[in-house]
Order: C-alpha cells, then structure tokens, then sequence
C-alpha cells in the first residue's frame, strides 16, 4: 500500500491537507476519510491531484499538454485494457469507423509508418480524411468479428473513452489483439456465432436492431452546401419534375438557418419555409434540414436562452458553460447524455417551436462529434464535465449517439398521434445508433480512391450493426468528372443510403448539370434503386427484425469460401444480389468473383441472362 500526504488545492485557492492511504484501479486517491480524488470533483474540483509516489516524472500522466491545450486530469491518469486472441480466426474485422480495408491489418510491432500505430477509435471531425490509415474518425463501434471457415465469433468491449486496439499478424493460429481505453470499466461481452448470421442477430439482441427507415428515405436524396434560398431549392425540385427524374428528399444544410442557430430560418432567403416544404411535400416529397448540437450563445436565442436557463449545457473544467467555437461562432453544447436534456432537446421538433416545420421536414445532425473548431483535436477538452459531473473523456463517443436519438424522439413525439416512423441522419454514431436512424461516411473526396473505400467501410458499418449508411455521392470535397459522377451513383444506387451531396465551394452537379450522356447514366442508377426499393425496403425489414446488416460480405453467405474472407469490393445485397461497383477511371470490364461453386447459378440482373 502506498501512502503520501497530498496537499489539495481547490478553485477559491484554499489549501487542505489529507492523508492519501491508498490509490485505486484507476490510480486515484484514496483518502484517509474514505473519500477518493474522484468524489472531490466538480464542485469545488481538485485542479490537480499528487501523483503516487514513483510516477511524479511520468510525462503527460497527471496534466497533458497538446497543442495550446491542457488536459488538467483532475482525477489522475487512468486505463483499463485487455489481450483477445481469436483462435483460428482467419481474418478479423470491425471497429468502425476507419477509412481503411474490411480485413483488419496487423499493426504495431516491428511495423513502421502509419501501420505501427493502433486502430484509433476517438470519434472526431476529420478534415480531408486520410485512406488506410488507422486514425479514429466520426464514428466507434467498439466491435470486433473474427472469422474462419468453421466459425464467426464476436468480442464487444463496450468502453465509450478513447480506446486503442493492435490487432496481431493473421495467418497463424490465432489473431491476438490487445485493447486499451483511457478511462471506465472493463465491459466485455463475446458473442459466439457460431455463424455469422447468428452473430448479427445475436449482436442485434445485444445492442438493438435498426428501426424499419419510412421508404422515402430508402431513396434518393438530394443535397448539397447549400441551396440558397427558397427560389434555388424550389428550382432544383422543379427540374426534377420536369425531366421526371425520380428523387425523394431535399436537404438543406447550415445556410438555411438565421446566423446559425438552428431550428431558425434565415429570414431573407427563407421567409416562407412551411410554403416551400408544402409545395415539395404536395408531390409526395420530403425535405431535410440541418441541426447540430452547437448552440450559438445569443441572449436573444430561444433554444439558447431557454437551455442556459435551465443549465443543461456541458460543464468546463471550471463548472461554467462550456463555451467552444463553431459554425455560429462562440457556442455552448447541450449534455444529451442527460434524459432530461435529451427529452427538452426532442420538445425542439414540436411544431409550435420550431416555427416552419412540418410533418415532411425531417433532421440532419452533424458535427456531433462533438466537433469544436479551437478544441483539441477540433473537439472537447476532455476535463469537461456532464451534468452528473463525469467526465467528458468518460462518454466522448457517446456524444453523438444520444444527439441522434434525442432528435429522432424529437420526431417521434412532434407526432404522438401519428405513429410516424422518424428518419435523422447522423454523422457521429456508436454501437446502438442503428436504433436512431442513419450514418454517413462524412467529409470524402470525389476520387477515385474515396469511391473504392466506401464498399469496404459501409460492409464494416453494417456488420457491426448499423445497416443503414451511405457515404456521399461525388465526393464532397472537389468536382468530379462526368465518368466518377456516373461511376459514383450506380454504386450509391446499390448502398444503403442514397445521397448526393457537395461542399459548397463545389461546382454544381446536380444530375442534369453536365447534360446528355451523364444525365441518361445518372437517371438509370437512380431508376435502377427505384426499381429495387421493394427489395431493399424488405432487407431493412429482416435488419429491423434479426439485424441482418443490408449490405454483407460474401462470407456471411459462404463462409467456408477462403476466397471471401478478405473480398471487399464486392458485395452480397441480401443473400442474392451481387455488387461489384467500378471504382476505376476507363473500365470497360470488371471480374466478378462469384462464390458457391458450379452448383450456384448468379444470372445478370440487366440481361437475365
Ligand atoms: C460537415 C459535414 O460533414 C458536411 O456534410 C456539411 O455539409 C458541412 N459540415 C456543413 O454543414
């Protein structure tokens, strides 16, 4: 047992002394009175605690420098981890969200360059996002799936904090892989197949299956930053019923609000939201609006007047608002891991609040990562606190998660009476968003190269749960050509969200805007998913019921096929409908690798042939 005296030095600078007698698993004090360094925060918070005798030179264990920013750890440092070794798995997939391979690569070791780092799993705002690369991005699912011929078995290490997995070599007799996350517990619950469709069913028992998406958002989806006005959107919704090219939802992203605060509209190019949305909604359609969990801090702000009245903003480390800087420049961000907040924030979406709505307008959120723009690692400092006082390193990758479900109660509420099915697209998610709604792949590129990685990391989305996820189609950043447009959209029509979208410094691309051949390639992948939406609309029915995932790899259906196991440009739609998008410029072929042998018969969906 270790023993000090520490001297406790509290906010108001006063100074008080207790004895230390122990430290706990998580290297915090242990007091004299029974008390430990954790039950002194927030109130009059420990700004620093000793460090335990032998770790005073412990570099970055008792205050973290990065960048301009200080992680003052009030509570000391901490880690819980553990070693997996999936025995006889062939390969092993998972944790999401990576831009990278479905089959996990071995990384660490002797490994130089990117690969000796761990697979990060931190959910963050990534601007230009690299591939392959093992570097966190918006989502976490703390999944992993190990499969060979025999077997497909699962390990769920259920730990919101940053977490870090190296994953061994394969090819051995075992994977081993090893976890480490920065703070909690040790939750960890296998899932044993012992086939893979046993596993995503047991997976959806574990965590929830996908609530059954209402058909228009199974469609396509029009988006981009920004339809100006309400003039420019109308006009785009009028092209597409005049070239009768099949479309579903209009989305308009932060622009459409006043000065950023959402559930507003800007007064100049949107005075008369409800009529723009009736006039899209009298031919069946719908829109989208965006609303992130920044919340501009303007006394004159509704939602913000009403939410720091009521003091249900996230905490700094000094018990005050958290004030951080991003779209609507300063703002402060509500607590959704607290029901009360999350219930007042679904309130929102009534349609006496949140004036221009209607039963047609449904929700983005974005940015939930939490993204702030002069926090480190353009999110919250870690030493925030929730309104229970805990920790913002402790539910970091929850965050988004409870802004989708708070909004998609939002929108469940708005019409109690109704039994309306709700559609919110998130970009941040961990396990159990597939209960909320959807995910999309964020900020991509329009390349070649961000074309061929959406297979891999939808499959990996979708095996871990959350069936329905899309990633942009064009590619956000940059101007694609007319041949990555068509290429993009006939493998867009074949994912499970279906949505062009563009950053606003992108030229405009609408399906009609490079004219004939592109706008004939175009309205044949659109028409191509109109013609399937029963059958996809059905894959989401058994996702809904046993958590299929919508999109799967071969091997869910062939899993003694060793051919399969690191397949990952293609894709099983169901068990019976075989994708291979073309993800390269100038192909006027692709092979197929169909599985089942010479006993399967695969006939081609144009030809029947
Ligand atoms: C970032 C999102 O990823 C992107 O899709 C959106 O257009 C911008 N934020 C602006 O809201």
């Amino acid at each position: 047992m270790k023993s000090a005296a520490a001297t406790v030095t509290t906010k108001d600078e006063t100074k008080s002394t207790k004895k230390i007698v122990d430290y706990d698993e998580h290297g915090r004090a242990i007091y004299e009175d029974g008390t430990t360094s954790a039950d002194e925060v927030p109130a009059e918070a420990v700004e620093t605690a000793p460090p335990p005798p032998g770790d005073e030179d412990c570099d970055g264990c008792w205050e973290e420098n990065f960048q301009s920013h200080v992680d003052t750890k009030p509570l000391g440092p901490s880690s819980v981890g553990m070693d997996l070794n999936f025995h006889g798995a062939a390969y092993v997939y998972g944790i999401p969200e990576h831009a990278t391979q479905m089959a996990l690569k071995p990384t660490g070791g002797s490994r130089t360059g990117d690969w000796a780092e761990p697979y990060r799993l931190y959910t963050l705002d990534v601007f230009e996002y690299e591939l392959d690369v093992p570097m966190a991005l918006y989502g976490d699912i703390p999944l992993m799936i190990g499969h060979d011929a025999k077997k497909t078995v699962g390990a769920f290490w259920h730990n919101p904090s940053e977490l870090f997995v190296d994953v061994g070599e394969s090819g051995g007799s075992q994977i081993d892989t090893h976890w480490i996350s920065e703070s909690g517990i040790v939750d960890l619950m296998l899932l044993s197949g012992p086939t893979a469709l046993d596993l995503f069913e047991q997976w959806g028992t574990l965590t929830g299956t996908t609530a059954l998406p209402p058909l228009f958002s199974i469609a396509y989806h029009q988006c981009r930053w920004n339809y100006n006005d309400e003039a420019d959107a109308l006009a785009v919704h009028g092209k597409f019923e005049e070239l009768d090219f099949p479309y579903d939802v209009l989305w308009l992203d932060i622009e459409h609000t006043d000065g950023k605060r959402y559930f507003t509209w800007d007064k100049h190019n949107f005075p008369e939201p409800k009529k723009m949305i009736d006039t899209i909604a009298a031919t069946g359609r719908k829109m989208v609006t965006i609303v992130d969990p920044h919340i501009k801090i303007d006394s004159g702000y509704h939602v913000h007047k009403e939410a720091s009245a009521k003091g249900y903003y996230i905490k700094n480390k000094d018990g005050n608002d958290f004030d951080g800087w991003c779209w609507p420049g300063s703002s402060s961000y509500l607590d959704y891991t607290t029901e009360k907040v999350r219930d007042w924030w679904a309130s929102q979406f009534d349609y006496d609040k949140y004036i221009g709505s209607t039963d047609a307008l449904y929700t983005w959120n974005d940015m939930n990562e939490p993204s702030v723009f002069n926090g480190p690692e353009v999110s919250m400092q870690k030493d925030c606190k929730n309104l229970d006082g805990v920790e913002h390193r402790e539910w970091h990758n929850l965050y988004g998660m409870y802004q989708h479900r708070a909004t998609a109660e939002g929108l469940i509420k708005r019409n109690a009476d109704q039994n309306d099915r709700p559609f919110v697209l998130s970009r941040s998610f961990y396990a159990g968003s597939q209960k909320w709604g959807a995910i999309w792949t964020g900020d991509n590129k329009a390349d070649w190269s961000h074309l061929a990685i959406s297979t891999p990391m939808l499959l990996t989305i979708g095996m871990t749960g959350l069936p329905f996820s899309g990633a942009d189609v064009g590619g956000f950043f940059g101007n694609p050509d007319s041949e990555l447009l068509i290429r993009w959209y006939q493998a867009g029509s074949l994912q499970p969200f279906f949505r062009a979208h563009a950053h606003h410094d992108a030229k405009r691309r609408e399906p009609w805007v490079m004219g004939e051949p592109t706008l004939t390639h175009l309205r044949r992948a659109v028409l191509q998913r109109y013609q399937l939406l029963p059958f996809y609309y059905t894959l989401y029915h058994t996702a809904s019921l046993v958590a299929y995932p919508v999109i799967r790899p071969l091997w869910a259906h062939y899993p003694a096929d060793t051919e399969t196991f690191a397949l990952d440009d293609q894709f099983l739609a169901g068990e019976d409908l075989l994708v291979k998008p073309v993800t390269a410029p100038g192909t006027t072929s692709v092979s197929v690798y169909l599985p089942g042998g010479k006993s399967q018969q695969w006939y081609d969906v144009s030809t029947t042939e």
